[in-house]
Formats: structure tokens, sequence, C-alpha cells
């Protein structure tokens, strides 16, 4: 927490919400800063399935108005008074790269990029808004997304300590623009002001508890229909993947094994989760996680294999994370060091909160991250 006060100490006094929208629910997370500390103001989160004539817990996909219904209605529920906010974008409409170039100065670095980025980004770049940053860390090892594609800063690192030119590495973000005015223009029907946008990977990433060391990291994002693994090294994602199975497939087990609608197998899912003693319904979940977990090792070790560095420690977010006994599963697969996220373990709020924040967290790990942006903390 001292550096996170350090941080803001000095600065004027924010206030902000972040807004997470994901397929199955929106996740809002206002936060406000005093005296240097940085405070939970409220939280919430509205399940979109039934905008949609679905079940809690589903994944959807809403046109423009029913997405404004939802997020109106849980900024009254909440009581969320903030006019600025911060709103993360799915890590399927953002491209993400590494890109090696001359060092420069920063303003040589404006020009450049987005000539650099025509050879990185497959779209048209009057489509994207790009956004870059300086990376610090040695980046000898691959990086790539989720085709697989090695990004490694270019093929010439290896011949720049002979050319004697020196290089920087550069990490380029493009977001579709088509998302973002969609999305400026949901928030400004509910009367806010977005004064940032992140992909969701950076947000989420600064509220899991801070990565300490360079050694690799994986953190886990269980969505409803989707999961998503990202690899962090030496500050930086390296890799990522996604794998088509989230929580709502287990919902769908439990109500194919035990005969019970979508409904009352979300129900019980939430009530009991992997640890109870009815043996089929811990069937019905530990074939989904088994899957999930499966094709997770199998891309940590296909990381693994190409550096020389092993991923000891898996993270894992998303509200599927908050399933009673998803740490021990994980454990169990993975044979690595689980924790769940705590994110609302970096701000402060009332004692009487805290057993339930650590609850409900792992799904607003996006959501808070970027307010923490919002309100100054930037890492
Ligand atoms: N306590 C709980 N126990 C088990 N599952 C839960 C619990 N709380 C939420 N879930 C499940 O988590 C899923 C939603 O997680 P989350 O809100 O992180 O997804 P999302 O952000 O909407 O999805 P995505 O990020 O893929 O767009 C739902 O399928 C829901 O059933
Ligand atoms: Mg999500």
């Amino acid at each position: 927490m001292a550096t996170l006060l350090g941080r803001i100490f000095g600065k004027s006094e924010k206030r902000a919400v972040g807004v997470d929208i994901g397929s199955s629910a929106i996740k809002i997370v206002e936060l406000y800063t005093d005296s240097g500390h940085v405070f939970l103001e409220t939280y919430g989160s509205v399940a979109l399935g039934p905008y949609a004539d679905m079940e809690v817990g589903r994944a959807t996909n809403l046109n423009k108005d029913k997405m404004q219904d939802a997020l109106q209605k849980i900024i009254e529920e909440s009581g969320c008074g903030a006019k600025e906010s911060a709103v993360t974008i799915p890590f399927n409409a953002s491209l993400v790269s590494v890109i090696r170039l001359p060092k420069v100065s920063e303003s040589r670095l404006d020009q450049i990029i987005p000539n650099e980025a025509r050879k990185y980004i497959p779209a048209d770049l009057d489509e994207v808004t790009l956004d870059w940053s300086v990376i610090d860390a040695n980046l000898d090892m691959p990086v790539d997304n989720e085709e697989g594609t090695d990004t490694r800063p270019g093929e010439g690192a290896k011949d720049e300590k002979a050319s004697g030119v020196e290089k920087i590495d550069i990490l380029l973000a493009a977001i579709h623009k088509e998302s973002i005015e969609r999305y400026k223009k949901i928030l400004s029907d509910v009367s806010l002001n977005v004064s940032l946008f992140e992909i969701e990977v950076f947000s989420a990433l600064r509220s899991v508890s801070p990565i300490e060391g360079s050694a690799p990291v994986a953190i886990i994002d269980i969505g409803a229909a989707s999961s998503k693994i990202y690899i962090m090294e030496g500050g930086l994602m390296r890799s990522s993947h996604t794998v088509n199975r989230g929580s709502q497939d287990i919902t769908t087990s439990i109500s194919k094994v035990m005969d019970i609608s979508i409904e009352e197998a979300e129900m019980v899912k939430r009530a009991i989760g992997a640890g109870g003693s009815y043996v089929h319904l811990q069937e019905a979940i530990h074939n989904v996680l088994e899957r999930l977990f499966a094709e997770t090792l199998r891309f940590i070790e296909a990381y693994e294999n190409k550096g020389s560095r092993m991923v000891d420690r898996v993270i894992i977010t998303g509200g599927g994370s908050s399933m009673k006994g998803l740490e021990k599963v994980a454990k169990d697969h993975l044979k690595k060091n689980i924790s769940i996220a705590k994110p609302f373990d970096r701000v402060k709020s009332f004692p009487f909160m805290k057993e339930k924040l650590i609850q409900v967290g792992p799904e607003f790990a996006p959501a808070l991250g970027v307010a923490l942006r919002a309100v100054g903390v930037e890492e």
C-alpha cells in the first residue's frame, strides 16, 4: 500500500468509475482518492443474460440500447455518483504487438510508429486507434499473440550490437475505433464522460496482487463463454491465448448431467461448486475444468519450451474463479502455485466488507484496475 499511496500522494483528489462490459455481465467499481489514499466508494455487477431472454451467467451479444439499460440499472442500484469513467476494451477487440525501433526521441517516435505499425497491425490504420509505450524490459524472448505468431522484435535484433544502432522495444496496442465509439455512446447516454480506454488485460494486471520479480506468471481470466490466458514476464505480456471454454459450460454440463434447468444449474454451481460430495455434480464440473486446465497447461508448457524459464505462479481471475473449490482443482491439474485474485486488496474499504470483497473480487479485476488508473494509480 505504501507505494500505492506514494504514487498518488500530492495529486489532486479524484473520483472515477471503472466500467467492464463483459459478455455475461457489466461490472462497475467507483473509487475516489482522499489525502493520498484510494477508497472504494461502491461497486456492482449486472447479469446481461436476462436482457437477452437468457439465464444469469450466460454470454450475450446485446445491442446498444439493452446494454445501456443494464448499465443504467447498475449505476442506480450501486448508487454510483462519479461523472468520469474509464472503460475496458475486450481483448478480442484489440491487437497487441511488440516492435523494436532505433532509440530516438519520444516526439520522433510519434512520427515513426504509425508507419511501422502498418507492418504489424493487420487492419486499416484509419480504423484503429494506436497506443504505445516504451518497454524497459529486456526482450530476448518470444512474444506471441493468440495465433501463436512470433512477434519477437525484429529479426535484426541479433545484428544490433554489430551495427552499433541502439534499439528500444515498444509495446504497441491497436483498438478498433468502432469499438471505442460504440462504448463512448453507451457511456455518454448514461451521463458518463469517458476519460480513458484500456485493453482489459492491462486493467486486470493492475488490480491483481503486484507481480514481484521477473519470473513468468500466468494469469487466467475465467469468463462466461471463454477463458483467457496471459503470460507475463519481466513486467510485460509475452503471450496470450483464448480457450473456448468458460464458466457457462460448467452450468450447461451440470444441467445435462443432473437433468435440471440452466437456472437451477447456475444456482447449484454457485452454491456448491467444485468441493461438494455429490458424485454426478462433481463429474459435471470436473469434466469442463479438466479440459480447460489441460489446454492451459499445454499453452504454458509451449511457452516454457520456447524459453528457458518455468511458469511457477498462476493467478486466476474472472467470475468463474469465484467458484468454491476451484483453487484446489487448478492446483491438482496445473501443479503450480495458484492464487485467486483479490483485486479489492488494492483499495481501502470498510472492515466489515472485507470478506465479501474477497468472495466477489475476482470478477471485478478489470473494472477495478481501469478505475485505479483513472484516479491516478498507474501500476
Ligand atoms: N460464485 C460463483 N461461482 C461460480 N461461478 C460464478 C460465480 N460468480 C460468477 N460465476 C460465473 O462467472 C461467469 C462470469 O464471469 P465474468 O463476469 O468474469 O465473465 P465476463 O466478463 O462476462 O466474460 P468475458 O470476460 O468472457 O466477456 C458466469 O458464467 C458466472 O456463472
Ligand atoms: Mg470479463
